[in-house]
């Protein structure tokens, strides 16, 4: 791959020789104790006895702890809405739920403790599904502009219908882990595998009781976090770190895979309510809908999750009135939480299930209904939260894609295909993608960094970003190298940690190159320009005589390597190392007005997928996809195309066969591989062409106007529901939409022909 800019991951070869070092394979301390949870066994419960002395006494167990043990306040919500104890009192609000913690001299022996406990509950009801659901975790949001009511009762057509959505195990290659050593006095350091290294030094200080400045937390890289370690390593941090407090030794959790799944959050499940007047041209008139989140038993994350799905409840779509709303419900399952596009995926997924029935209702093609609902590009522009869509490519990206993919031809091939075959039905969707950058939490839009350049010219980098495979760190890094000219391996890239980068925001929202990058560029033009400020002086030149290139510096008529520059401006006493700052400008929200500019720009993208149904069985193949995605001027195009891959088959695996199912206590019975399916190798599109849209800077003022990508391309996938949908139509003739829940599961697109095929006429 060429292109400037194409570096590979800085650990790309570390990650496929195991040389990378994840928290577990670094050095561990003499003395180190292990942990282990012991969890809720049932859904809902009054803890009426805790009995832990079998626990105490097993072999090896050094320490067990309970609420009552914790030295600081007992809460690790992340919102300071202090609904979410770190080990449960007198109450058990989800089967998984923490309830003392043990620390033993092998994680094996923690392990065997650990399950020695006698726990007597007293049962309480539990909610176990969303459609029975009640109270709310946090209050929801409504977004609306125009009469929505009016528009869809004066529309020349109404329909409605409601959908439901499945939630997602993250399933990181890593796994949660935290190791905790204990310094003097008050001080602790905690490894610990997150995205937000400050909120864990935030939590581990509350925990004990002590100042934030006793916590120094740090994270070279995740073996992938996906939204699933923005909050979810709270528990396993604060555990570490009070057992090694209190035992004076270095503590390490790390969950087995089924622990870990039964207790971390997971995407959240929706059931969508929808009513929408049109016209026969299928264009939309109003909208009106409802989007019941599954939160689990706390809010977590679950306010901005939600609020999310209603700010992507329009994707590409222009709604002259519209009414949205959102509930983020209780149930009595594990707290739902943060998982790549944050709600945004779920919001999509339910305003294409409209445009699906429009088009059903019309006779016409989804793809003309979708493109007659598109934002335009100077009028029909205002979002469903009044900011406007100024940046829109979504017209370019589909037109150019419908070409590239043959749309129009593969089409008639496809009813061929299909009135040739009674068994096997191809079907076929083209669905686009606009998402929103920023933090819907204004402050959040902050980064800073460290740089230090060393007298030997190598240069020290270090900023609040976390890396978990998505190749922030080799993409700051360049900025870095960019701004002093010089190679990339010149630039040590170091590990995130609070005590060089303080209060940093959550690596997430996709936003980790626009903030960083701004930060550490920041940073380097700083102490850049200390080093021309000193050239000039010691060598009397004008400023526009200093020019720096490919590692070397012309002053004048000299010529100088940088670190010949560094070094001469080290014995000129001039200060080599810098901090940066950035926040994203021109942003504000108001939540309860429902208004504002919640985001600095959108990226898009759209994606072309072709599958084959048996009819028979409803087992599918994905055939092909064809992916046309907006990285602006892309900052690394070698990790963007990872990114646009790994996202689409995330994606692609969420909407198809991944599911969560609990059984009727509410134990999660889909807690290790053998019985969740991820998609692998053999499921990925036979055909995949994945291109960039060219020539389309970000006109927002990013860092060399890139466009985040971390998140967006993980909604293309909603073109193979959609493609699962037409082969499923394609047995009654496309006289019915088939209503096609997700995950569809060979079962359920089974279930949805059998149904067809049971109402058509
Ligand atoms: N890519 C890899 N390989 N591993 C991950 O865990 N997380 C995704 C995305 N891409 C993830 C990933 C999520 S949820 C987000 S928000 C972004 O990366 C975060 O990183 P960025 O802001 O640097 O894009
Ligand atoms: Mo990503 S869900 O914002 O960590």
């Amino acid at each position: 791959m060429s292109g400037d800019g194409a570096h590979r991951h800085d650990s790309a070869l570390k990650h496929v020789t195991g040389e990378a070092r994840y928290i577990d394979d670094l050095a561990e301390p003499a003395g180190l104790l292990h942990g282990c949870f012991g969890l809720s066994a049932r859904a809902h419960a009054r803890l009426a006895k805790v009995d832990l002395t079998a626990v105490r006494s097993a072999p090896g167990v050094v320490d067990v702890i309970g609420a009552g043990d914790v030295a600081g306040l007992n809460d690790v919500s992340p919102t300071h809405r202090h609904d979410e104890p770190l080990l449960a009192v007198d109450e058990v609000h989800y089967a998984g739920q923490p309830i003392f913690v043990v620390a033993a001299t092998t994680r094996d022996l923690a392990r065997r403790a650990a399950k020695l406990a006698k726990i007597t509950y007293e049962p309480l009801e539990a909610v176990l599904d969303v459609a029975r659901a009640r109270d709310l975790v946090f209050p929801g949001m409504t977004l609306s502009r125009g009469d929505a009511r009016k528009a869809i009762e004066a529309a020349p057509r109404r329909l409605s219908g409601t959908m439901r959505i499945g939630g997602q195990e993250h399933f990181y290659l890593e796994g949660q882990i935290a190791m905790a050593l204990p310094g003097e006095d008050d001080d602790v350091t905690v490894f610990s595998s997150t995205q937000h290294p400050s909120e864990i030094q935030t939590m581990v200080a509350q925990v004990l009781g002590v100042a934030a400045h006793a916590v120094t937390v740090e994270v070279r890289r995740m073996g992938g976090g996906f939204g699933g370690k923005e909050t979810q390593g709270n528990h396993y941090a604060c555990a570490a770190a009070l057992l090694a407090k209190r035992t004076g030794r270095a503590v390490k959790i790390r969950p087995d895979r089924d622990d870990d799944m039964v207790m971390t959050g997971k995407r959240h499940g929706f059931v969508v309510a929808y009513e929408v007047g049109f016209d026969d041209d299928g264009r939309i008139h109003g909208i009106d809908m409802r989007y019941d989140g599954q939160c689990g038993w706390s809010s977590d994350l679950s306010g901005p999750v939600t609020d999310r799905a209603l700010f992507h409840a329009d994707n590409c779509y222009f709604y002259p009135a519209v009414h949205l709303t959102s509930r983020p419900l209780k149930t009595n399952t594990v707290s739902n939480t943060a998982f790549r596009g944050f709600g945004g995926p779920q919001g999509m997924v339910g305003c294409e299930r409209v445009i699906e029935e429009i088009a059903f209702a019309t006779g016409l093609d989804p793809l003309e209904v979708r493109k007659r609902n598109f934002y335009g590009t100077s009028d029909r522009n205002v979002t469903p939260y009044h900011q406007k869509v100024e940046d829109n490519v979504v017209h370019e990206i589909v037109a150019e894609l419908e070409r590239s993919a043959a749309y129009a031809k593969r089409r008639e091939a496809i009813a061929a295909f299909n009135r040739d075959n009674p068994v096997l039905k191809r079907g076929m969707a083209l669905t686009p993608v606009k998402f929103g950058i920023s933090f819907t939490l204004t402050a959040y839009n902050q980064a800073g960094a460290l740089v230090h350049v060393y007298k030997d010219g190598s240069v020290h980098l270090n900023h609040g970003g976390t890396e978990m495979g998505q190749g922030l760190y080799v993409k700051v890094a360049q900025v870095v190298a960019r701004t002093f000219s010089i190679a990339l391996d010149q630039v040590k890239i170091t590990a995130t940690t609070t005590a060089k980068v303080p209060n940093t925001s959550a690596t997430a929202a996709s936003s980790g190159a626009d903030l960083n990058g701004k930060a550490a560029e920041a940073a380097a033009l700083t102490i850049r320009s200390r080093l021309v400020e000193f050239a000039c002086e010691n060598w009397s030149v004008p400023e526009e005589q200093v020019v720096f290139e490919a590692g070397r510096v012309r002053v004048g008529n000299q010529d100088m390597s940088f670190a010949e520059l560094v070094k001469a401006a080290y014995f000129g006493r001039v200060s080599l190392s810098s901090t940066g700052f950035y926040k994203t400008p021109d942003i504000h929200w108001d939540r309860d007005a429902g208004r504002g500019k919640p985001f600095y720009y959108f990226a898009y993208g759209a994606a072309c997928s072709e599958v084959v149904v048996d009819t028979l069985t409803g087992e599918y193949r994905l055939l092909r996809t064809d992916i046309l995605h907006d990285c602006g001027h892309s900052l690394n195009p070698v990790i963007d195309r990872g990114q646009i891959e790994g996202g689409f088959v995330q994606g692609m695996g969420w909407l198809t066969m991944e599911e969560l199912v609990w059984d009727a206590e509410g134990r999660l019975t889909t807690h290790a591989p053998s019985t969740y399916k991820i998609p692998t190798m053999s499921d990925r599109p036979r055909i995949f062409n994945v291109d960039f849209l060219a020539d389309n800077p970000n006109r927002a003022d990013t860092i060399y106007r890139s466009k985040a990508v971390g998140e967006p391309p993980l909604m293309l996938a909603i073109s193979v529901l959609h493609a699962l949908s037409d082969a499923v139509a394609a047995t009654v003739g496309h006289r019915r939409c088939p209503g096609l829940d997700a995950p569809a599961t060979p079962e359920r697109v089974l279930a949805a022909i059998e149904r067809l095929r049971a109402e058509a006429p």
